[in-house]
């Protein structure tokens, strides 16, 4: 009846609700009166999809095991601090040394208040913060075009949205909207553009308060001095500055966003308490995965011990990557569509400084500083303000840019990675370092790609035996939802491969 008066609209909907798939936990009383039992789960990897397929499963009483290859849960949900070893697939080993309390999040490292990811963080306890994306005082530094210092993110605003606004008033004036507009409609657009540019006497952008000061203004006898030298509006398309503003418009990137306390692998760990960890095995590789009339048997290899493990499902929830590389008898077309998805490069690299210059020298508190170098995004940190020391991301960058770095010794990533930041913050860049750490997703081990393309999107006909449990195997993972690289596709993927699975079983 319910779902009845929401389709006549005279009950919240889904939508409404800012879900449109809703989902239902699953719980031990669905069995009641069914006759019906939970089965035996097998769910091959511990990332976030696996570990949510598990856990969700948990609640109803099914028996789920969970393989992880890797030493740890959580997939390329990874946090790196002091002490933690990695070795990549060309060899090159690692060992952070960051002081204690600091870390980096080599994957995820930002929610959207609309992800599930934050119901997990609630439904579990995992305390969470802002994590600051934008921040009007990080700088913009174009090198291809020509400029020649970095420019205050407030004020490369202020200047390209002054300019645009001016030009648009004035194109108004001259009538060049008058069929468009009405001459009301033209008295509010230049009403708005006034306000929205700042703009000055007769419409035109002269700067202001927007851009920032070189002394702000403080008490009595300070009135504050303005920056000058307000760039022309052709000076200001040249360099380039406008392309980062649409960046804080996206639906998954807006502000405010979010990070858990302490490091993002709070979830995997959370998750993983709440599983149970004797249900879950590391360092457990999956080598053959065998759908039968009754069941599903999954052969794996830990500690050099080949092990078979018997269930009466499996969830698939690994990289799509590394599962085309599995042995299996789930047909040519769930291998084709495995095949047709492509493994992306992604990387970061930490730089740890015993001093937070950021904040003492640029007063910049959190969010990125924006680049066309190499090394495209550079992170400052959004915890530990005005403590004594900070990481900093040298390097977030993707495809090209990442496979480039990955090609080097972390030793000369770090060169690179701070030569770059260099011309950007100056010589402390260089001289606070202490130490660095980098990660690169496509040289990791059992998972090989930062996040991956999917033609077509998810619901491609070529992904239904994907979206579709084949034989007795379902599938979930971030890969097979519309939000790919991000914690919110693998949990809600997980969700729909629970709900499939779960509905199966009671009406088998
Ligand atoms: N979620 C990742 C990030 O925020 C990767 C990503 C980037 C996904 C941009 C979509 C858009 O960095």
């Amino acid at each position: 009846m319910f779902a009845t008066m929401g389709a006549l609209g005279l009950a919240p909907t889904a939508q409404a609700a800012g879900r449109e798939q809703p989902f239902r936990a699953l719980s031990a009383s669905d069995f009641t009166l069914t006759g019906r039992a939970a089965a035996k789960v097998v769910v091959i990897g511990g990332g976030i999809a696996g570990l949510a397929a598990a856990y969700e499963l948990g609640k109803a009483g099914y028996d789920c095991t969970v393989l992880e290859a890797r030493d740890r849960t959580g997939g390329r949900n990874l946090t790196v601090r002091g002490g933690d070893t990695t070795v990549d697939l060309d060899g090159h080993r690692q060992t952070a040394r960051f002081a204690d309390g600091h870390y980096m999040n080599a994957g995820p490292a930002r929610i959207a208040q609309w992800m599930v990811t934050l119901d997990y963080c609630r439904e579990l306890g995992v305390p969470i913060e802002v994590f600051t994306n934008v921040n009007a005082d990080a700088y913009l530094y174009n090198e291809s075009t020509g400029m020649d210092a970095p420019v205050r993110h407030r004020t490369a605003k202020a200047d390209v949205h002054g300019h645009v606004a001016e030009l648009l008033a004035k194109a108004t004036d001259r009538g060049a909207l008058d069929g468009e507009l009405t001459a009301a409609d033209r008295e509010r657009l230049v009403e708005f553009l006034a306000d929205w540019g700042e703009l000055g006497d007769k419409l035109t952008y002269q700067g202001g308060e927007r851009r920032g000061y070189t002394t702000v203004p403080a008490a009595a006898g300070t009135p504050g001095v303005l920056l000058g030298d307000v760039p022309t509006a052709s000076e200001v398309f040249a360099d380039g500055v406008g392309r980062y503003f649409s960046f804080e418009f996206g639906f998954d990137q807006a502000m405010l966003m979010f990070q858990p306390v302490g490091g993002m692998d709070r979830i995997p760990q959370a998750l993983t308490r709440a599983v149970g960890a004797h249900r879950v095995r590391t360092g457990a590789v999956v080598s053959k995965i065998t759908d039968k009339a009754g069941g599903v048997s999954v052969t794996y290899t830990q500690g050099g011990r080949t092990k078979v493990v018997e269930a009466d499902y499996a969830i698939a929830a690994l990289p799509p990557n590394i599962l085309a590389k599995v042995p299996h008898n789930l047909g040519s077309g769930v291998q084709s569509a495995l095949e047709s998805i492509a493994p992306s490069s992604a990387a970061k690299i930490g730089l740890e400084y015993r001093s937070r210059w950021w904040e003492l020298d640029h007063r910049i508190y959190g969010g990125i500083t924006e680049t066309d170098l190499d090394v495209t995004h550079i992170w400052h940190p959004s915890y530990g303000f005005h403590g004594e020391r900070g990481v900093l991301i040298g390097y977030y960058n993707y495809g090209a840019d990442a496979d480039a770095y990955a090609a080097l010794t972390p030793r000369q990533r770090e060169q690179r990675a701070v030569a770059a930041g260099v011309k950007i913050y100056g010589e402390k860049y260089r001289t606070e370092l202490v130490s660095s750490f980098s990660h690169h997703w496509r040289q990791t081990p059992h998972l090989e790609a930062a996040w991956h393309s999917t033609p077509g999107g998810p619901d491609a006909p070529r992904y239904k035996p994907l979206n579709e449990p084949t034989g007795r195997v379902h599938f979930a993972g971030d890969w097979l939802s519309y939000t790919d690289a991000w914690q919110h596709g693998a949990f809600t993927s997980a969700r729909r491969a629970v709900t499939a699975l779960h509905a199966r079983v009671l009406s088998s």
